[in-house]
This record gives C-alpha cells, structure tokens and sequence, in this order.
C-alpha cells in the first residue's frame, strides 16, 4: 500500500528539481523565511523582500506553497496586479508602490509560506511565512458528576475541560487550590485531544484524572488555557469547581442540640454524625435501664432523633451505629448521657383548705426532682411573694386572706424548670358584698344588666327581689357574681333593685338605685352598674343647662375621658393656685359651702367649667388607679361630677 505513496513523493521531488533547475522557487539553500504574524479574521501585508529593497517590483510573480508545491496566486506586470484563478483569487489586492501583497480574512488555512519572485533586473525571490493565531474562547470546565471515590487504584476522572475555536491548539494546566497539576504516574494523569473545526480552528478538549483523597472534598479545581497571539502570551482561566468525593466514615459520633442542661419540655435533637461521604446508614440505640440492653429509636433516615417535648423518661445513654452500605462496615460512636432535667408535679396540703376567721393554717407544697428544689408562695391574685421553703403559714385568718394561693417548685439552677400548684383559701364566712349600694344610668323601657357581687363561705347564692332573667357566675371557689337583665318600668325606677345574697353563715344586699338618663346623646353604658363612663356628666347638671348650649359629644373611650381629667386637673391645680394668691391677699372670699364654679376668661375658644362635690372623689380617679369595685370602699360608689362644656 505504501508504494505508489512513495513513487509519488518521489515524481513530486523531483518535479521540484526540474523546477529549481528552470529557476522556479525551491528551497535549498534559502535563507529562513520573513516571519508575519496576524490574527484570524485580519489582513495580512506580504512585502516582496525586506524594507527598501533595490528590486523592480513592477514585475512579480506570487506564488503560495503548500505541501512543497508552489502554486501562483498573483502576478504583478507593469505594476498592475492581476489574481490567478484559485483559493486566493478574492482576497489579495496590491498595497503601496505594489511592493505590498494584502491578504484578506485571513483563515487558519493560510497559515503557510508565500514566495515572491521578481524577474529583473535578476531573479530574485522572497519567502514570508504566515502564521495564524486565534484566542479560543474561554474555556468550560465540568466536573466528574458521578463523584470520585478515594480508594481507587487507578486515577479517576476529575473533570474535562474544553476551550473552543482556538489556533493554534492552546495549552492546558489544570489547577488544584491555586497550583498547577503535573503529571505523575498513577496519581496524576491529564488526556488532551483536540479537534479541528471546518474553520480550521481547533477546540481542545482536556480530560484530568487524578487519585484523590479526603482532603480534596473541597479542593477548588479549574484550567487554564495559554495561547498566543501577535501580540504575546495569554491565558484563559475556567470557573473553579469541587467534586464530589466519596469516602468511608471512620469515625461516627452523637450531638445533642440544645448543648448545656435539658429540662422538660424542651426540644432536645440527638444527632448521629460521621465523617464519611456519603453517611452510612445511622441508627440511634438507648440504654433500657431496666433490661440493661440497648433498644433502637426511632430516628428519621439523617440519623436525628427528635425529642419533643422531652420527657424525663428520655434520660439515658444513647450511643448511634453508622452502617456503610459500601462496605457493610459497621462503627458505632461512644456511649453519650442525657439527662432530662424535671421537677414533678407539685402537691400541696391540705389541697381544699378551710378555716374559720381569727385561726391559723399551715400549707405544705411538694415536689420531686433530680435536682434541688426551691419552694416560693404566691398570692395569686396579685403576683406577690408571700414567702419561701416548702411550708407556709398563715395566721390570724381574716376574711380577705381567703382566695388562692400558688405553690412555686423551681430549679434555681436551671432557668424555667419549674411547676406550680394552685390552692383556694377557703374562709368560713358570710356573704361580703363587693358593693354595698350603687347607682346605676338608666333610659326607660330598655333591657339594663343589673350585676352583684358577693363572696362568702360556703359561696354564698344570689337572689333578686325583681323579675328578670338571672344568671350566675362562679368567680372562685368563695364568690359569686350575679348578673340580671330587667326592663327598666317606672316602678323598678322608684323600687330600684335588691340582690340578696346567702349561706348557711349569714345574708347580706346590695342595693342598686336607677336613674334616669334624660338626654339622648349620651349613651351610657348600662351594663356597668357601677355607673362608671357615665358619671362624666352629671343630670342634675344638664337639667339645668340651657337650650343654647351645644350637646357633648358621645363619650367614645376612657381614653379621652383620663385625657379629659388630666386636663382638668392641671387646670384646676393652676387655677387654685391662683384663687390661694387671691385669697391670701384677700381679694376674694372663698366659701366652706363645698361647691365652687371656676369659669375661664371668655377670651378662650373652648370653655372648661369644672364643678366638684367637694366630699367626693371624682369617678375617674378611680379609673386611673385602676381599682376594681371589691378593693375601694363602699362609699367610694357615690355620684362624682365633672362637667366638661365646649
Ligand atoms: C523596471 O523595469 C521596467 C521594464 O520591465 C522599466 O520600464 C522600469 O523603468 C524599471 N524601473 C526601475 C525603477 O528600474
Ligand atoms: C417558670 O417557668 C416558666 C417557663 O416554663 C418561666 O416563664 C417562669 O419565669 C418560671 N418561673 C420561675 C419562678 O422560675
Ligand atoms: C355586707 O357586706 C359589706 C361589704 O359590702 C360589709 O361591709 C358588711 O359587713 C356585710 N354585712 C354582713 C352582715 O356581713
Ligand atoms: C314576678 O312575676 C310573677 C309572675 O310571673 C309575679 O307573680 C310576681 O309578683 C312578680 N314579682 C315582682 C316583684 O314583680
Ligand atoms: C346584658 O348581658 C347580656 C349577656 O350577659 C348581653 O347579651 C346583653 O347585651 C346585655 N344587655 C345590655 C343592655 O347591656
Ligand atoms: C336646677 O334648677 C332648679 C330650678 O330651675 C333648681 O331648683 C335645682 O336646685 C337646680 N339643680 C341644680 C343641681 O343646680
């Protein structure tokens, strides 16, 4: 097969002979060719000899040489050039004084030498080589998707790197960390190969293979391409990439989150971790302490056992096995303790504790924990410490000291670890009205809620001296709050209401007296028998008021109405002031009758006229401390006025 490729290489040589021997270009004995570099796409100058050359250029010839054998590709006669039939046929055009060639888009196919050949005045020839360059494009890398195991013992694929449409073939350095990889027998290995586009340019593609180790989990990998260009060295670089690496677990351990001391009640995660990739198959085991053996919990597939709440029950030890499914290779981590915090359930004793007025009582509180406890009493209702250990005492007993009490078993050493108990002080006793009589707005023929208060032991029962629809409500275990909706007749307005209230130790009433509402504006808040909200206005005042004046806007919120009383009393503060100035200089006389009307100067847009019953606090005095109608005393109920006129 190799002959005729032999006899053919020698006809060609000696064509060439034949050639050189009738002066056409050959290449013995030539000096190196001119070297011009250009890039892909641009245009290359061809001169015909070297700068200022003493040649006649108005007759050459152009040849271009591939594979030994020149061909013409232009000629220049009378400096006229003409292009010979061909590849080249479009593309070149004479520049200058003629002595330039220019080569247009120039291709990697052009990459070749070109000769020039001037006849006289002798003959005389010129070799330029051109070489071609292309910067690939910037090179795609893509790691090994299937991973990489460590203990292979051949080197395994890594990544592939491909940098496109380059010329010539660029060089590639692969980089682990920052430090190029060399080859190295067994461990290193990097496969290049290469492909030549029909443009000519050629895309590298280059495959690392590497044996890897653990430590390479997060190796940062990428390529670099080195080319060139005329204009110099240059270099590409690919993203950086991690692969994925598998290797065995040696090691399996357990985690408890939250870290520090557990109580009850918390969510407690036991975690099974081990350093190998992918994990092995966890499972989380706990000490029985009865049967002393280790039992498998539940634990979801990432080897995490959540405990939630945990529970006392929880302490224990736990160890976790790591099984790799690879190897079938078992480890198991090292036993861990947990301990669950707890405080039991508290009991305190008597749990119903009764006693007659003016005797003692004592309290016991109990509880369990696995650490040391401490005991706080409370009073329920109001929050307050009464006093500390486990065993608390009252003397004396009044009947306000009935109610509840709290039994507090905390851990001091573990913050929120604690559990409480409730007892109800129950004081024998008969029926104590939260309210002795009071007043209540009313507008006639309308359903009002009458509402009575009465605390007692045995609890007292609530009974009505009018018809109506009664409902009865157990505040604790020693009072009772009766609430009655009745039609407002105009003999229920002379009778007003009577609550009764009894037990098997006494009776007491609370008398409620309805008034009448005369205007309409104002809609009082009935339901409240404690007239509170509607006290702000008085009716006697308005039944004096004239028909000029404007009428009050509804009240809408205590808000405005504490708002309201502040700014009377600031008012009230500094006009006092002023009538003490007065009244000290004994300017004005100043009566011990109890009422005084203070009007401001008419000059002012807005007019406060203040009115106070002397022997009364205002009502809202008592909105502002916020006392509830058990804890003021029974004479505080009465009418207060404070008229507030625009
Ligand atoms: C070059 O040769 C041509 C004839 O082939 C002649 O006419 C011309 O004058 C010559 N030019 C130079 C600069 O020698
Ligand atoms: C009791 O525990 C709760 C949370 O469970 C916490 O808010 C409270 O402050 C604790 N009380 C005491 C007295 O420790
Ligand atoms: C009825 O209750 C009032 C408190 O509203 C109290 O002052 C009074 O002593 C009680 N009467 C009897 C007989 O207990
Ligand atoms: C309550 O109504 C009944 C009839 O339903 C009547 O006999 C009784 O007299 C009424 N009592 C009062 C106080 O109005
Ligand atoms: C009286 O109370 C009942 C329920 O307790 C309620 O539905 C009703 O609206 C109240 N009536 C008035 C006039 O406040
Ligand atoms: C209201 O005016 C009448 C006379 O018109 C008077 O008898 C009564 O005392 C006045 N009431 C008040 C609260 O000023």
């Amino acid at each position: 097969m190799e002959l005729p490729w032999l006899l053919c290489a020698f006809l060609l040589a000696a064509c060439c002979c034949c050639r050189r021997a009738a002066g056409v270009p050959g290449e013995a004995e030539q000096p190196a060719p001119e070297l011009v570099e250009v890039e892909v796409g641009s245009t290359a100058l061809l001169q015909c000899g070297p700068p200022r050359s003493q040649g006649n250029l108005s007759h050459v010839d152009w040849f271009s040489v591939h594979k030994e054998k020149p061909t013409l590709i232009f000629r220049v006669r009378q400096g006229q050039g003409h292009s010979e039939p061909g590849e080249y046929q479009h593309r070149l055009s004479l520049q200058g004084r003629g002595a330039t060639l220019a080569l247009t888009q120039v291709t990697p196919h052009d990459e070749r030498i070109f000769l020039c050949q001037s006849k006289r005045p002798r003959s005389q020839e010129h070799r330029i080589q051109l070489r071609v360059y292309k910067a690939p494009e910037e090179p795609t890398i893509q790691g090994s998707v299937s991973g990489i195991p460590v203990n292979s013992e051949e080197p395994e694929e890594v990544a592939t790197c491909v940098g496109r449409n380059g010329y010539p073939i660029p060089q590639v350095i692969w980089y682990k960390n920052g430090r190029p990889l060399k080859e190295e027998k067994n461990r290193v290995h990097i496969q290049s190969s290469q492909i030549v586009e029909s443009s000519g340019l050629y895309t590298l593609q280059s495959v690392l293979k590497a044996q890897l180790v653990k430590e390479d989990k997060d190796a940062q990998f990428y390529c670099e391409l080195n080319y060139r260009l005329p204009s110099g060295n240059h270099m590409k670089e690919s993203r950086e990439i991690t692969v994925p690496i598998f290797y065995p677990a040696e090691k399996v351990w357990l985690e408890v989150e939250p870290v520090g001391m557990l109580k009850e009640g918390d969510r407690v995660e036991i975690r099974c971790l081990a350093d190998g990739n992918p994990p092995p198959h966890f499972s989380i085991t706990k000490k029985n302490p009865s049967t002393r053996e280790m039992e498998e919990e539940i634990s979801n597939d990432d080897g995490i056992l959540v405990l939630d709440p945990a529970q006392k029950e929880h302490s224990g030890l736990y160890e976790c096995q790591g099984l790799d499914l690879d190897t079938l290779l078992s480890l198991q981590s090292e036993p861990q303790e947990l301990l669950v915090n707890y405080v039991s359930d508290v009991q305190v004793s008597p749990a119903a504790p009764e006693s007659q007025e003016g005797s003692s009582l004592t309290l016991t509180c109990e509880a369990e924990s696995n650490q040391a406890l401490k005991f706080q009493w409370l009073r329920e209702k109001t929050g307050q410490v009464l006093g500390n250990g486990p065993v608390f005492q009252l003397h004396n007993l009044k009947r306000e000291a009935g109610g509840g009490y709290r039994c507090v078993a905390s851990v001091p050493s573990i913050p929120g670890l604690n559990r409480t108990q409730l007892v109800n002080v129950a004081i024998f006793g008969p029926p104590w009205m939260a309210l002795k009589e009071r007043k209540v707005w009313v507008k006639e023929n309308t359903l009002v809620n009458l509402s009575c208060e009465a605390s007692g032991y045995p609890r007292p029962t609530i009974s009505w001296n009018v018809n109506g629809t009664a409902s009865e409500q157990d505040q604790d275990p020693q009072s009772v709050l009766s609430t009655l909706s009745v039609l407002v007749t105009p003999e229920l307005l002379k009778t007003g209401a009577e609550c009764k209230a009894s037990n098997s130790r006494g009776k007491n009433t609370t008398t409620i007296f309805l008034e009448l509402v005369s205007f309409t504006t104002l809609t009082p808040d009935s339901s409240k028998t404690t007239g509170l909200g509607t006290s702000t206005v008085s009716p006697h005042a308005r039944a004096n008021s004239t028909s000029t004046e404007k009428k009050l806007p509804e009240v809408e919120s205590k808000g405005v109405v504490i708002v309201a009383v502040i700014v009377c009393i600031l008012v009230l503060a500094v006009l006092g002031a002023v009538l003490y100035f007065f009244y000290k200089k004994g300017k004005l006389r100043c009566g011990r009758s109890g009422k005084q009307e203070i009007t401001l100067p008419p000059s002012r847009k807005s007019e406060f006229v203040v009115e106070v019953k002397s022997d009364k606090l205002p009502e809202e005095m008592g909105l502002l401390q916020g006392g509830n109608g058990d804890k003021r005393a029974p004479g505080d109920q009465g009418e207060k006025y404070i008229d507030l006129r625009h």
